[in-house]
């Protein structure tokens, strides 16, 4: 590689500099922990009902199996500050007590936690404890019991649950062209590959926890609080994590056990969560009812939109979808009008899930989108195009950029989009009906908090460590990447370390912020590392002093600038020290509030729709983006496919079915929770334009990794009705809904 390109290493397609560890089996998972002492192995006792108290517990018979070490209930669970106290710690920064009393808050709460030498022992002894309960009625579903709802007092995605921008009521009355319908989206459970797993062990009244989690810094405010402790007591690693997607953001149940447990007995305590208890004790989606009303003129310019958004929210743990929030942004309206309400129910978790709030959001009211342009005869791109705003409709604000037109001209160039306006059933190959959708995607795009530690030793290698996590997104790649052109040097000098709070606090993954934040805080850190040695070579080296540290240049030991160069060694010695050792810390500029942020997306889809069976297959699936400066162009193109393949997921195939007369979801394994695997997705093209956010960041990217979830459901359910004539008004879309629509066409 020559010079000139080791300047330029953001947005080169490397290759994971973590991938040989992960296909060889190297990279150790929280699970895959191996401590100096062998760890006792625990597993959780779920509840049997919904709603109630526990009337008796025996644990005797449990407590007397085979290598059984210590069998946890209520009634013995040792002191943790009460559930949900600390609120100013944020959500995942509270108590997450766990066996707290006898109240069973959802079905599937933890009872009972036996801890044995083996997975199989354990086990089977939690099917000796017995429970008796004395049944409560509950609440399990938001729409039943309409009544209760009420306006939350924070929504995850939106600043208020509420908002009008011109007079929604009068505008849609006189619109000339009207859509009304009501949608139903599902539970949906994040089903990482990896469950949430811990590893708990205790020295000297500190505690370290090998734990997958998506965000250090909060999961050990998190499980100090529970446990009485100082944050500083608790050491979380976390340095391989297998997908997140929102779950993992906070710690759960078998993390609090595993600690419990684990300082009781004085040894390690492993808990993997079963995939049966990830659909009780990890968080979900909750279903959605939303209504959309839309208005437009017979020339297809939007004139009034409302969203309302009907939703559950666990008793006790305050968090709501914004499913209307990206309304307001997404086309100019005279009047746009968003309503959320919320359901307290004793229901499991329900908390961030891929995309919170644009990926329901986009599902529906791009749907209703697609329907209202086909009632004024436009073509739905060329009706999106018409509708394109000038500042951020809901706000008024400047949008940083607003490339969604780019996005859907391109797209529907590559696709080869036939325009004119949506005329179903039309089209067959052989014994498919088929069928294109458009979708715009709109996902907001967000700066945290976060720092960085970054020390040069004198041989030129650069060492990162950050408590950041990369949860497959490719976090170590791009953070050595952006290091490696701050400092003009190559990629291979630099180690990134992540994944230990005892490494610099950063903002951790979540909302898509991870690499723009912790990413220009260590863009940060190399600055401040440059600056460092510019400042101390000045000193033994008199020529340098007023040169500009934009054009100091590290090659492997040497430090040049112009035709100049000094080793790294000499300045050390000369000026004393073992490294060069530089921190940073970033937070959001005054554009996070004053321009209205997001990264944008066209997906085109194409389905076949079987003229028999009404079996809906994906033919092709296209999506062009632009998500401001691409960090590097491979594993932003695997975010963004994998994105895509959650909405065909969410269009086609994604529920959690609960049995509402229980509170307990059903279909809690992977071979009932059905996720698009190789033979749903077809040939998937991601394209990404050449952005440059300047109020982004200083890096000019934006969030990537829950942009891709955005649009492509949206944009199948359109397809299929364009193959159909079926709308889409309850997702994912089944066969039998679809039937009845086929049956009419071909007779
Ligand atoms: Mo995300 S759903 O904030 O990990």
């Amino acid at each position: 590689m020559n010079q000139q390109d080791s300047r330029n290493w953001i947005g080169k397609p490397l290759d994971r500099v973590d991938g040989p560890a992960k296909v060889t089996g190297q990279a150790t998972y929280a699970a895959d922990y191996r401590g100096a002492r062998a760890a006792s192995i625990g597993f959780i006792v779920e509840a049997g009902i919904g709603k109630g108290r526990i009337s008796s517990i025996d644990t005797t018979a449990a407590e007397a199996s085979d290598g059984v070490l210590l069998v946890l209930s209520h009634k013995n669970a040792p002191e943790q500050a009460p559930f949900g106290s600390h609120k100013d710690a944020g959500r995942f920064g509270q108590s997450h007590a766990a066996l707290e009393n006898d109240r069973v808050k959802y079905h599937g709460a933890p009872v009972a936690f036996v801890v044995a030498e083996t997975l199989e022992q354990a086990r089977h002894a939690a099917h000796l404890i017995e429970v008796k309960y004395d049944i409560e009625a509950g609440v399990f579903d938001a729409e039943a019991h309409e009544e209760d709802a009420v306006r939350p007092d924070s929504l995850d995605g939106a600043d208020e649950a509420d908002k009008e921008t011109g007079n929604f009521e009068k505008t849609f009355d006189k619109a000339p062209v009207t859509v009304e319908a009501e949608y139903h989206t599902p539970a949906q459970h994040a089903s990482a590959m990896e469950p949430h797993a811990t590893v708990a062990e205790w020295s000297e009244g500190k505690l370290t926890v090998h734990m997958a989690i998506q965000i250090l810094s909060d999961a050990r405010k998190g499980l100090a609080h529970t446990l009485k402790m100082e944050p500083g007591d608790v050491r979380i690693v976390s340095p391989f994590i297998g997908g997140g997607f929102g779950s993992k953001l906070g710690i759960h149940n078998e993390a609090v056990l595993a600690a419990l447990a684990a300082r009781e007995l004085d040894r390690p305590v492993r808990v993997a969560q079963t995939r049966r208890n990830l659909f009780s004790n990890g968080p979900h989606r909750t279903e959605h009812r939303q209504r959309l009303k839309l208005g437009a003129d017979t020339d297809g310019r939007l004139l009034a939109i409302s969203h309302d958004s009907l939703a559950a929210m666990a008793r006790g743990y305050p968090f709501a979808e914004a499913a209307g929030g990206l309304t307001q942004s997404s086309y100019a309206a005279l009047a746009i009008r968003m309503r959320h309400r919320i359901v307290e129910a004793d229901i499991p978790k329900v908390d961030s899930m891929r995309a919170p709030g644009e990926a329901i959001g986009t599902l529906t009211f791009e749907s209703a989108i697609d329907e209202l342009a086909e009632r004024c005869g436009v073509d739905p791109v060329q009706f999106r195009l018409l509708n394109e705003p000038e500042t951020e409709p809901g706000s008024g604000k400047p949008f940083s950029t607003r490339p969604l037109a780019r996005c859907l001209s391109e797209g529907a160039a590559s696709f080869g989009w036939r325009s004119g306006p949506v005329r179903p059933g039309g089209k067959r190959d052989g014994r498919w009906l088929v069928g294109h959708g458009v979708a715009a995607a709109i996902r907001s795009n967000n700066i945290e908090p976060a720092g960085a530690e970054a020390s040069l030793s004198r041989d030129g290698r650069l060492t990162l460590k950050l408590d950041m996590t990369d949860i497959g997104t490719g976090t170590y790649t791009i953070l050595g990447q952006i290091a490696a052109e701050a400092l003009g040097m190559q990629a291979g000098m630099i180690e990134v370390r992540l994944g230990d709070s005892d490494f610099a606090e950063t903002c951790g993954s979540g909302g898509s912020f991870g690499a723009g934040s912790t990413g220009t805080a260590v863009h940060e850190a190399c600055q401040n590392i440059r600056a460092d040695i510019l400042s101390r070579a000045a000193r033994i080296d008199a020529g340098w002093s007023g040169v500009n540290s934009g054009e100091l240049r590290l090659d492997g030991d040497r430090v040049s600038v112009g035709d100049r160069s000094l080793p790294l060694g000499d300045i050390l010695d000369a000026v004393g020290g073992e490294t060069f050792h530089c921190k940073a810390h970033i937070k959001a500029g005054d554009a996070h509030e004053t321009m209205a942020q997001y990264s944008y997306g066209a997906l085109f889809a194409e389905v076949g729709v079987d003229t028999d069976t009404a079996e809906i297959r994906l033919r092709r699936l296209l999506g062009v983006f632009d998500a401001g400066r691409i960090l590097n162009r491979k594993t932003a193109h695997s975010q963004l496919m994998g994105g895509m393949i959650f909405g065909i997921g969410a269009a086609l195939l994604e529920e959690s079915l609960m049995d509402k007369r229980y509170g307990a979801f059903m279909n809690r394994d992977l071979a009932e929770y059905h996720i698009a695997v190789n033979r749903d997705v077809p040939r998937l093209e991601v394209h990404m334009l050449d952005g440059f956010d300047r109020h982004s960041n200083p890096l000019g990217s934006k969030g990537i990794g829950e942009l891709g979830i955005c649009g492509a459901g949206p944009a199948i359910a359109n397809a299929v009705y364009d193959a159909t004539g079926h709308r889409a008004r309850k997702f994912p879309v089944h066969i039998e809904d679809v039937l009845p629509a086929v049956s009419r066409l071909v007779g």
